[in-house]
């Protein structure tokens, strides 16, 4: 639906969505990153504003110009998170007050163990190469369903790289299991496939795995598609 006629189905809901990378220091001056633009996460909270949700968009490393669209709307405060344990703080605190809350961000899997406060330099580094240890990092979605309230809905992303026999879908499935989420959007990527674009192609799943609903087109239309599947699963229950 254009801006404007949208339904406004979301009216007095509170919703919390992540979106972006997260970037895990190695020093002050290096990184561990993903491919993430959060172009998908911004149009699942323009969404929701323009469906009339009160939103909270917590914001990761993010194309700039996309984030501006959402910081000047009104229905949308923008907070930003660097870290995997900065995002996960500030969703902890968010998603005490939310109705729903949608964890559209790529949130590392693993931070660097011991963060250099100063530049490392190959000076001081073993010749031929270095290893860096990493720690897991915790499972935001994961904390989130085993918080879940009565009546509240958390929903997770998933960008899988199908392959070794295995289908998109039964990939989705069993992390849909996995995660114990209402709702798991599932993407396909690649190399050249699903980010920075303007487009995607959802399939969105229940906790059991069953498909929702799927859709392609713009971010924006795969976003309301979504929204769709919220609306109709908390008239469900
Ligand atoms: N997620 C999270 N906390 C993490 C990692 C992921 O909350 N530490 C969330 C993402 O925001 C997303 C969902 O979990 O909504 C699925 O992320 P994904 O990376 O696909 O799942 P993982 O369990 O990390 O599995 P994988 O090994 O495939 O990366
Ligand atoms: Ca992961």
């Amino acid at each position: 639906a254009a801006a404007g006629a949208a339904p406004r189905d979301l009216e007095g809901l509170r919703v919390v969505v992540t979106a972006g990378g997260t970037r895990e220091p190695i020093d002050p001056v290096r990184f561990i990153g993903n491919r993430s633009s959060g172009r998908q996460g911004i149009a699942v909270a323009l969404a929701a504003a323009d469906r009339g949700a009160d939103v909270r968009l917590i914001a990761a490393h993010v194309d700039d110009g996309v984030l501006a669209e959402a910081s000047s709307r009104a229905g949308i405060s923008v907070e930003r998170a660097g870290t995997a344990v900065e995002l996960g703080e500030r969703v902890a605190g968010a998603a005490e007050a939310a109705d729903v809350v949608v964890m559209a961000a790529a949130v590392a899997d693993y931070r660097v163990a011991e963060v250099s406060p100063r530049k490392r330099t190959k000076e001081t580094a073993p010749d031929g190469g270095i290893t860096l240890d990493l720690i897991e990092n915790e499972d935001l979605l994961a904390g989130l369903v085993g918080r879940r309230r009565d009546g509240q809905t958390v929903v997770g992303f998933a960008a899988e790289t199908p392959g070794d026999g295995e289908t998109l879908l039964e990939r989705g499935r069993r992390k849909a299991a996995r995660k114990g989420a209402d709702l798991l959007a599932v993407n396909e990527v690649g190399w050249s496939k699903g980010f920075e674009s303007d487009d995607n192609a959802l399939t969105i799943l229940d906790a059991a795995g069953g498909v929702v609903a799927t859709r392609n087109g713009t971010k924006r239309q795969v976003a309301d598609a979504l929204w769709d599947a919220v609306v109709a699963l908390r008239q469900k229950e």
